[in-house]
């Protein structure tokens, strides 16, 4: 029986981890034990409460549950408010990976840690981001994030790390639910065309983490690695699409600059990633995004 510890699970990728491992276990009688961290709603998953901050706790559980890997979807993830709170920001993903590391180490154990776009930022780049590019971070997230990696990478446990960008999901705040929510309302709208990425479904990264945890495909595969929906689009496109799939056609939306949207923190302004590591290494295909977004938007019209 392998233990897997979910960490951040009410959050936009541990609400997809949930469906995941719901769906494989109704499916087969595998021999992986899922158990989540801090579900509010009882859905008859296993739940105990975490902060993985505090590593004395960490240990304990690990120990306790006899866990062999940790799936981290906990996170400071508020770009704008982390540049107020860098103390607070850095503890939540600089220092916890460190400490959840260090338990599993202990047990030989595996980290599946999710990292960010957000440790590139500096240089505009045309060609899409491979793994082995160094890290530009322009804000607090972004130094913070990166250090979690170094964090991880040194600390001599197991470890998947899996950078991605643009996450949405049916479950928490997320862009293509503010713009479902603005494009229904507003009768005009400005979004920016000068930052370009790629949306990630969360439901298809959960998807390929459970992929990799339930096969043992980790084992000699450790390393960092890029993962996002196929595709490129600007932030303009994504807003134009999830518009034109949710039937808002009255919104005028245009394209904007960037500088009409002051902010602290400089967002990267080519988030694409170089995606071939992933799909070679796991033997996976990735959805387009378009697709994805149909796919999020449908299951939210089922959850209404
Ligand atoms: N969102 C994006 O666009 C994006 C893009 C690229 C990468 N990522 C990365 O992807 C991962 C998942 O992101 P997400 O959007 O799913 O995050 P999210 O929805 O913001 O969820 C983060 C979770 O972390 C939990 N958490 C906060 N402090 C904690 C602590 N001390 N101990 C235990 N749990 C704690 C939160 O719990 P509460 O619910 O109790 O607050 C929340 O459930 C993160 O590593 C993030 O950096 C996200």
């Amino acid at each position: 029986m392998i233990n897997v510890l979910v960490t951040g699970a009410n959050g936009q990728l541990g609400n997809e981890l949930r469906l995941v491992a719901a769906e494989q276990q109704k499916t087969c009688s595998s021999a992986i034990r899922y158990l989540f961290t801090d579900v509010t709603e009882q859905d008859g998953v296993e739940t105990l409460h975490l902060d993985i901050t505090d590593s004395e706790a960490v240990g304990r559980v690990v120990e306790e549950k006899q866990i062999d890997v940790i799936i981290n979807c906990a996170a400071y993830t508020n770009v704008d408010a982390a540049e107020d709170n860098r103390e607070l920001c850095f503890r939540l993903n600089a220092e916890a990976p460190r400490i959840l590391a260090a338990a599993l180490k202990q047990r030989d154990g595996l980290l599946v840690h999710i990292s960010t776009d957000y440790v590139y930022g500096k240089e505009l780049y045309n060609t899409p981001c491979k793994e082995d590019m160094q890290g530009t971070p322009t804000g607090v997230y972004g130094e913070s994030k990166l250090a979690g990696e170094r964090n991880v990478i040194s600390s001599g446990c197991r470890y998947i790390i899996i950078r991605t960008a643009w996450l949405y999901s049916e479950f928490g705040r997320n862009f293509v639910k503010t713009m479902l929510q603005l494009t229904a309302t507003k009768p005009k709208l400005s979004v920016v065309f000068d930052q370009v990425g790629t949306p990630t479904y969360a439901l298809d990264l959960a998807r390929v983490i459970a992929h990799i945890v339930e096969n043992g495909m980790a084992r000699g595969n450790e390393g960092i690695y890029h993962y996002s929906n196929e595709g490129v689009c600007s932030w303009y496109d994504f807003t134009k699409h999830i518009a034109l799939l949710a039937g808002n056609m009255e919104c005028d939306i245009q394209p904007c600059h960037s500088s009409e949207f002051p902010s602290k923190v400089i967002r990267p302004a080519y988030s694409v990633f170089d995606k071939t590591k992933i799909k070679q290494t796991f033997g996976i295909s990735i959805p387009y995004w378009t697709d994805s977004l149909k796919q999020c938007l449908e299951r939210m019209d089922l959850m209404l």
